[in-house]
Protein backbone atom coordinates (compact mmCIF):
# COMPACT_ATOMS: atom_id res chain seq x y z
CA UNK A 1 0.00 0.00 0.00
CA UNK A 2 1.45 3.69 -0.65
CA UNK A 3 1.55 6.35 1.34
CA UNK A 4 1.77 9.81 1.25
CA UNK A 5 5.00 10.14 1.10
CA UNK A 6 5.40 8.02 -1.39
CA UNK A 7 3.68 10.61 -3.68
CA UNK A 8 6.35 13.48 -2.76
CA UNK A 9 10.13 14.06 -3.41
CA UNK A 10 12.34 15.18 -0.24
CA UNK A 11 15.35 17.49 -0.94
CA UNK A 12 17.88 14.34 -1.18
CA UNK A 13 16.00 11.79 -3.17
CA UNK A 14 17.76 11.09 -6.88
CA UNK A 15 16.83 12.94 -9.44
CA UNK A 16 15.54 11.59 -12.54
CA UNK A 17 16.61 13.11 -15.45
CA UNK A 18 14.67 11.90 -18.78
CA UNK A 19 16.93 10.97 -21.63
CA UNK A 20 15.01 12.67 -24.18
CA UNK A 21 15.52 15.83 -22.60
CA UNK A 22 12.67 19.21 -23.11
CA UNK A 23 12.31 19.04 -27.04
CA UNK A 24 10.68 15.11 -27.07
CA UNK A 25 7.11 16.55 -27.70
CA UNK A 26 5.57 17.30 -30.92
CA UNK A 27 3.44 20.47 -30.71
CA UNK A 28 0.01 20.29 -29.55
CA UNK A 29 -3.42 20.53 -31.99
CA UNK A 30 -4.60 24.62 -32.31
CA UNK A 31 -8.16 23.09 -31.30
CA UNK A 32 -9.27 26.59 -29.21
CA UNK A 33 -11.02 27.89 -31.75
CA UNK A 34 -13.09 24.98 -32.14
CA UNK A 35 -13.49 24.46 -28.44
CA UNK A 36 -13.33 27.49 -26.67
CA UNK A 37 -12.54 28.19 -23.23
CA UNK A 38 -15.44 27.29 -21.26
CA UNK A 39 -14.79 23.52 -22.67
CA UNK A 40 -11.27 23.55 -21.87
CA UNK A 41 -12.29 24.26 -18.68
CA UNK A 42 -14.57 21.64 -18.43
CA UNK A 43 -12.41 18.88 -19.79
CA UNK A 44 -9.53 19.95 -16.99
CA UNK A 45 -11.99 19.36 -14.52
CA UNK A 46 -13.16 16.13 -15.58
CA UNK A 47 -9.74 15.37 -15.75
CA UNK A 48 -8.96 16.35 -12.56
CA UNK A 49 -11.88 14.79 -11.10
CA UNK A 50 -10.66 11.25 -12.20
CA UNK A 51 -7.05 11.83 -11.14
CA UNK A 52 -8.85 12.56 -7.20
CA UNK A 53 -9.69 8.76 -7.57
CA UNK A 54 -6.77 7.36 -9.11
CA UNK A 55 -4.11 6.04 -7.60
CA UNK A 56 -2.07 9.27 -7.25
CA UNK A 57 -4.74 10.48 -5.93
CA UNK A 58 -2.60 11.82 -3.31
CA UNK A 59 -0.53 14.19 -4.99
CA UNK A 60 -3.08 16.08 -5.47
CA UNK A 61 -4.84 18.98 -3.25
CA UNK A 62 -8.05 18.75 -1.75
CA UNK A 63 -9.50 21.69 -3.77
CA UNK A 64 -9.52 20.08 -7.19
CA UNK A 65 -12.00 22.88 -9.18
CA UNK A 66 -9.33 24.97 -8.18
CA UNK A 67 -6.41 23.10 -9.32
CA UNK A 68 -8.22 22.05 -12.57
CA UNK A 69 -9.12 25.65 -13.31
CA UNK A 70 -5.82 26.63 -13.25
CA UNK A 71 -4.54 23.82 -15.14
CA UNK A 72 -6.76 24.55 -17.95
CA UNK A 73 -5.68 28.07 -18.27
CA UNK A 74 -1.93 26.21 -19.00
CA UNK A 75 -3.83 24.17 -21.23
CA UNK A 76 -6.26 27.61 -23.09
CA UNK A 77 -2.52 28.71 -23.95
CA UNK A 78 -1.01 25.26 -25.40
CA UNK A 79 -4.36 24.65 -27.64
CA UNK A 80 -3.81 28.00 -29.35
CA UNK A 81 -5.61 30.24 -27.37
CA UNK A 82 -4.28 33.43 -25.24
CA UNK A 83 -1.63 32.82 -22.83
CA UNK A 84 -3.57 32.97 -19.46
CA UNK A 85 -1.69 31.49 -17.38
CA UNK A 86 1.77 33.06 -18.61
CA UNK A 87 -0.22 36.07 -18.12
CA UNK A 88 -1.25 34.96 -14.52
CA UNK A 89 1.51 32.91 -13.42
CA UNK A 90 4.82 33.70 -14.85
CA UNK A 91 7.20 31.29 -17.19
CA UNK A 92 5.23 27.68 -17.06
CA UNK A 93 8.87 26.14 -16.00
CA UNK A 94 6.51 22.67 -15.74
CA UNK A 95 9.24 20.27 -15.37
CA UNK A 96 10.88 22.37 -12.34
CA UNK A 97 7.37 22.91 -10.51
CA UNK A 98 6.63 19.22 -10.88
CA UNK A 99 9.57 18.98 -9.11
CA UNK A 100 7.92 18.71 -5.82
CA UNK A 101 5.93 15.41 -6.68
CA UNK A 102 7.55 11.95 -7.03
CA UNK A 103 6.75 11.98 -10.74
CA UNK A 104 7.37 8.13 -11.64
CA UNK A 105 7.14 6.05 -15.01
CA UNK A 106 4.29 4.49 -13.40
CA UNK A 107 2.68 7.57 -12.35
CA UNK A 108 2.78 8.98 -15.52
CA UNK A 109 1.06 6.18 -17.18
CA UNK A 110 -2.04 6.42 -14.34
CA UNK A 111 -2.18 10.21 -15.43
CA UNK A 112 -2.01 9.86 -18.82
CA UNK A 113 -4.74 7.20 -18.76
CA UNK A 114 -7.02 9.53 -16.79
CA UNK A 115 -6.64 12.11 -19.43
CA UNK A 116 -7.30 9.65 -22.36
CA UNK A 117 -10.52 8.09 -20.66
CA UNK A 118 -11.46 11.99 -20.47
CA UNK A 119 -10.87 12.12 -23.72
CA UNK A 120 -13.36 9.11 -25.12
CA UNK A 121 -15.60 11.81 -24.24
CA UNK A 122 -14.06 14.46 -27.15
CA UNK A 123 -17.59 15.67 -28.26
CA UNK A 124 -18.25 16.70 -24.51
CA UNK A 125 -15.97 19.47 -25.25
CA UNK A 126 -16.37 19.89 -28.79
CA UNK A 127 -12.58 18.40 -29.48
CA UNK A 128 -12.19 17.45 -32.45
CA UNK A 129 -11.64 13.57 -33.58
CA UNK A 130 -9.07 14.19 -36.00
CA UNK A 131 -6.81 15.94 -33.94
CA UNK A 132 -6.43 13.61 -30.90
CA UNK A 133 -4.44 11.33 -31.65
CA UNK A 134 -1.63 14.49 -32.23
CA UNK A 135 -3.03 15.90 -28.73
CA UNK A 136 -1.98 12.33 -27.25
CA UNK A 137 1.40 12.38 -28.87
CA UNK A 138 1.78 15.43 -27.36
CA UNK A 139 0.82 14.62 -23.84
CA UNK A 140 2.82 11.20 -24.14
CA UNK A 141 6.26 13.33 -24.97
CA UNK A 142 5.46 16.36 -22.56
CA UNK A 143 4.78 13.66 -19.67
CA UNK A 144 7.60 11.93 -20.26
CA UNK A 145 9.55 15.41 -19.58
CA UNK A 146 8.13 15.64 -16.28
CA UNK A 147 9.34 12.09 -15.21
CA UNK A 148 11.69 12.93 -12.18
CA UNK A 149 11.97 9.82 -10.39
CA UNK A 150 12.32 6.49 -10.32
CA UNK A 151 9.83 3.64 -10.11
CA UNK A 152 10.95 1.72 -6.69
CA UNK A 153 10.48 -1.79 -6.19
CA UNK A 154 7.46 -2.16 -3.62
CA UNK A 155 8.74 -4.95 -0.65
CA UNK A 156 6.58 -7.87 -1.11
C1 LIG B 1 3.60 12.88 -16.00
C2 LIG B 1 2.50 12.90 -15.29
C3 LIG B 1 2.06 14.09 -14.47
C4 LIG B 1 1.74 14.08 -13.15
C5 LIG B 1 1.76 12.87 -12.23
C6 LIG B 1 1.38 15.44 -12.79
C7 LIG B 1 1.04 15.86 -11.51
C8 LIG B 1 0.81 17.16 -11.15
C9 LIG B 1 0.59 17.61 -9.81
C10 LIG B 1 0.61 16.70 -8.58
C11 LIG B 1 0.38 18.94 -9.84
C12 LIG B 1 0.10 19.86 -8.64
C13 LIG B 1 -1.32 19.93 -8.31
C14 LIG B 1 -2.04 20.83 -9.26
O1 LIG B 1 -1.97 22.07 -9.08
O2 LIG B 1 -2.65 20.35 -10.19
C15 LIG B 1 0.46 19.34 -11.22
C16 LIG B 1 0.28 20.61 -11.67
C17 LIG B 1 0.21 20.95 -12.98
N1 LIG B 1 0.42 20.12 -14.05
FE1 LIG B 1 0.96 18.21 -13.97
N2 LIG B 1 1.45 16.24 -13.89
C18 LIG B 1 1.88 15.45 -14.95
C19 LIG B 1 2.06 15.88 -16.24
C20 LIG B 1 1.67 17.09 -16.73
C21 LIG B 1 1.67 17.47 -18.11
C22 LIG B 1 2.12 16.57 -19.25
C23 LIG B 1 1.18 18.75 -18.17
C24 LIG B 1 0.94 19.64 -19.35
C25 LIG B 1 0.85 19.23 -20.59
C26 LIG B 1 0.88 19.17 -16.83
C27 LIG B 1 0.36 20.39 -16.47
C28 LIG B 1 0.22 20.84 -15.20
C29 LIG B 1 -0.14 22.20 -14.85
C30 LIG B 1 -0.44 23.33 -15.83
C31 LIG B 1 -0.14 22.28 -13.47
C32 LIG B 1 -0.42 23.49 -12.60
C33 LIG B 1 0.93 24.10 -12.26
C34 LIG B 1 0.84 25.20 -11.25
O3 LIG B 1 0.41 24.95 -10.12
O4 LIG B 1 1.20 26.32 -11.60
N3 LIG B 1 1.18 18.13 -15.98
N4 LIG B 1 0.71 18.24 -12.00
Amino acid sequence: MKQKKDFFRSKNDPLHIPPGGPGASPSPPRVYDQMGEQSIQLMLKDFYKLLGSSEIAPMFPQELEQAAAKSALFFIGLLGGPPLYHQTYGPPRMRMRHLPFKITESHRQVWLACFYKVLENSERYRFPDQEIPAFKAFLEGFSGWMVNSEDTAMPS
